[in-house]
């Protein structure tokens, strides 16, 4: 297996000598970390072997993807549609691999097309706003025989999505020429004892994909939660998997220097202790506008946190906030500039170098503009970056830089790895369990009560 991994990491902008004393770190307080981190580095080993937490070893599941890849083959044989439904970390991640590697894809599907199959459009019903819902079914009325549903939920339980089920279910079993175990997919949690909808699917003859036990929700992108609708959507999931592997093999390094994931989450606690609380991430890509959603899920649910692992009441966690460049630098790259000093900015830079040179204009053109005659939006969008960069180190606004050779199916499987081990090495700085979620769960019960779930009280209203 080629594990090269193609992701770097520009901590340059958060140290002192770039941003001043009282803003950055000293490479010194840094380097006092890296006895931590190898402590950390253990623990978390330690509990892969034991099997608590799964996420670093999807990468590994070669029966699930050819499992998957040949279900995708067949999906595509005739279906038009392919419909997530899910929330949270049941559908972030897929929309971020669809919205990453959208063009790329509709270039695959013009081949694939070519070549005698289909590959379906993808939708992820992620909310279950009436007027979306409806809007949406009316939408694919037309096409309803030819639309499969991919119904996902760890829990097997979630209101949002158990509703989504229940009205498609009932919506095929209604119209003619449908059928809903042929148009249904569940992914849930192995475990019937544990998960209503894998009952459902026991007794109703769907095919089913499970969600192993110990991944979470945000930590699910590269099980069958995201592989599915990756696989449908042409992104060459193998790819994904080699590169989340890639990562994974940096990440599981004791040595700090060594582990991009463990630098960057001290980088990033550092910051929060000199009361820089707002994680700012910011992909100089409009491909990865989605990802940044994702991340700023897995960071708010993974280390935002009333109790400790250790302290009850400790009220702690960073605020992410998703901007996307260059977009962003017209709207609030303002406050992050000359407001609080209380961010820390990720950007994520793409070589667009290496893309294809799309041309401003070539021609002679008004005198204030011939500064833009005969280059490229390559070199614009690169110039944007670099001059935000500069100009919020001079402001003294400590940033770093994630660096990807090309969005593609492997640099993005590297991504997730790196931020899913990002916030577990973070959740030990924190003190924090970054595997649960209460706060989540509680909203939860509370919508079954008010809804009128057995065994559930509502909150308590004015
Ligand atoms: O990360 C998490 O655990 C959550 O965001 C869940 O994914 C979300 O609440 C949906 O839960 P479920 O997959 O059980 O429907």
């Amino acid at each position: 297996m080629d594990q090269k991994s193609l992701l770097k990491l520009d901590l340059g902008n958060i140290f002192a000598d770039a941003v001043g004393a009282e803003h950055g770190v000293s490479p010194a307080e840094f380097d006092a970390l890296s006895g931590p981190v190898a402590d950390f580095t253990r623990d978390i080993q330690r509990r892969r072997q034991n099997g608590e937490v799964g996420f670093m070893d999807l990468p590994y599941d070669s029966t699930l993807a050819e499992d998957i890849e040949s279900k995708a083959g067949e999906l595509s044989s005739w279906c038009e549609n392919f419909v997530v439904l899910g929330i949270g970390g049941s559908a972030l991640g897929n929309i971020t691999v669809r919205d990453a590697l959208g063009h790329s894809l509709k270039k695959q599907t013009r081949s694939c097309r070519s070549a005698g199959r289909n590959s379906p459009d993808i939708f992820i019903l992620d909310n279950i706003d009436p007027v979306l819902i409806s809007e949406f079914f009316d939408f694919i009325a037309p096409q309803l025989s030819r639309t499969a549903f991919n119904v996902i939920t760890k829990s097997g339980s979630t209101a949002e999505t158990m509703s989504q089920f229940l009205h498609v279910r009932e919506l095929l079993a209604r119209t003619g020429g449908c059928s809903s175990e042929k148009q249904i997919i569940l992914t849930t949690d192995p475990d019937a004892e544990r998960s209503l909808l894998r009952r459902i699917g026991d007794s109703g003859g769907y095919c089913m994909y499970p969600i192993p036990e110990n991944v979470g929700g945000r930590f699910s992108v590269l099980s069958a939660v995201g592989l599915l609708s990756a696989a449908v959507g042409g992104c060459d999931i193998k790819e994904l998997l080699l590169g989340a592997a890639a990562m994974d093999a940096r990440c599981s390094s004791p040595e700090m220097y060594k582990n991009p994931a463990a630098l960057y989450a001290c980088a990033l606690y550092k910051h929060y202790l000199r009361d820089k609380t707002v994680d700012v991430i910011m992909p100089y890509s409009h491909h990865l506008q989605s990802l940044a959603l994702w991340y700023c899920q897995l960071w708010a649910e993974s280390l935002g946190k009333r109790d400790g692992l250790k302290e009850k009441n400790i009220f702690t966690g960073p605020t992410p906030i998703a901007s996307t460049g260059v977009t962003d630098q017209h709207s609030v790259m303002q406050l992050y500039q000359d407001g609080p000093f209380d961010k820390v900015i990720t950007f994520i830079e793409v070589d667009c170098c290496r893309r294809e040179r799309v041309p401003i204009c070539e021609n002679d053109v008004e005198p204030d503009l011939r500064y833009l005659s005969g280059k490229s939006f390559n070199e614009l969008f690169q110039a944007e970056l670099t001059a935000t960069r500069c100009a919020l180190r001079d402001k003294q606004r400590p940033n770093c830089t994630i660096k990807l050779p090309e969005v593609s199916a492997r640099t993005l499987g590297e991504l997730f790895m790196f931020f899913e081990y990002a916030v577990t090495y973070s959740g030990c700085l924190y003190g924090v369990d970054a595997f649960d979620q209460p706060g989540v769960e509680l909203g939860k019960k509370y919508t079954y009560g008010l809804m009128g779930r057995n065994g559930f009280m509502p909150p308590a209203l004015d």
